[in-house]
C-alpha cells in the first residue's frame, strides 16, 4: 500500500478527485493518511474531514520565522510516514530539506503544459489569464516531480485542453481542471501506487 499524504491550499478540488478515485477503485493499492493545509480556512480541510482522512494546518502565520515553519511542516511530515507527497494547489514553496529527503516522492499538479505558463508567479488563475492574453489555443495540465526549481521537475503526465472562443479565466481554469488535472494526478497516484514510474536520466519514464 502507499501512503500517501496530500498538501493542499484552498478549495481542494483535485483532493477530491483523489479522494473519490481511491473510492471507486480508479487509484489503486493506495491509503489517503493524511492532508495538510497551511491555511486554516481552506475548504480543502472539511473535503478531508468528511472523508475520515486526518487533516492538518500548518501555518507560517503561526511561526515566528520561515525556518521555525519549515521545522514544524518536516516533522508534520516525517510523522505522517509518506511513501508519496501529493500538491494538490499547495501554494507555499517546499522546504530544500524536503526535497532532499523526499526525493523523487513529491508530485505537483501544474495547470498549464510546461513549459509553457509556468514558474515563479504563474499559479491558479494567473495561469489562465497569461495564456488567454497570449491567445495560445491549446492549454492543459502536468503532473511532475517536485524538484529546487519551481515547476522544473521531471514530467510525468500531461493532458491538453481546447481554449474556445470567449473563454474567461474562470472558465477556462475550470475546463482544465475537469478535463485534465481532475484525471492526470489520480491517473499519476496510480502509476505510482504500482510501480510503473520511474526516473532515469532526469526524466520520468512511464510503463505503459
Ligand atoms: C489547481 O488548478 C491547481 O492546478 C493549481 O491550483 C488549483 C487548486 O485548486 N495549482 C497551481 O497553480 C500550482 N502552481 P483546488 O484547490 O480546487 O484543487
Amino acid at each position: 500500500m502507499l501512503n500517501v499524504v496530500v498538501l493542499v491550499s484552498g478549495g481542494g478540488t483535485n483532493l477530491q478527485a483523489i479522494i473519490d478515485a481511491v473510492n471507486d477503485g480508479t487509484i489503486t493499492n493506495t491509503r489517503l493518511t493524511g492532508v495538510i493545509s497551511n491555511n486554516q480556512n481552506a475548504y480543502a480541510l472539511e473535503r478531508a474531514e468528511m472523508a475520515g482522512i486526518p487533516a492538518f494546518c500548518v501555518s507560517p502565520k503561526n511561526y515566528d520565522s520561515r525556518e521555525l515553519f519549515n521545522e514544524a511542516f518536516l516533522n508534520k511530515i516525517d510523522e505522517l510516514q509518506p511513501d508519496l507527497i501529493v500538491l494538490a494547489g499547495f501554494l507555499v514553496v517546499i522546504p530544500k530539506e524536503m526535497i532532499e529527503k523526499y526525493r523523487n516522492k513529491i508530485i505537483n499538479i501544474h495547470p498549464s503544459l510546461i513549459p509553457a505558463f509556468c514558474g515563479t508567479g504563474y499559479y491558479g488563475l494567473k495561469v489562465h489569464e497569461a495564456a488567454l492574453a497570449r491567445g495560445v489555443k491549446v492549454v492543459g495540465a502536468t503532473v511532475h516531480f517536485v524538484d529546487e526549481g519551481t515547476d522544473t521537475g521531471p514530467i510525468i503526465l500531461q493532458k491538453a485542453v481546447d481554449v474556445q472562443n470567449g473563454d474567461t479565466p474562470q472558465v477556462l481554469q475550470r475546463r482544465v481542471m475537469e478535463e485534465a488535472e481532475w484525471k492526470i494526478l489520480p491517473q499519476a497516484i496510480d502509476l505510482i501506487a504500482n510501480g510503473r514510474v520511474e526516473v532515469v536520466n532526469g526524466k520520468a519514464v512511464v510503463a505503459q
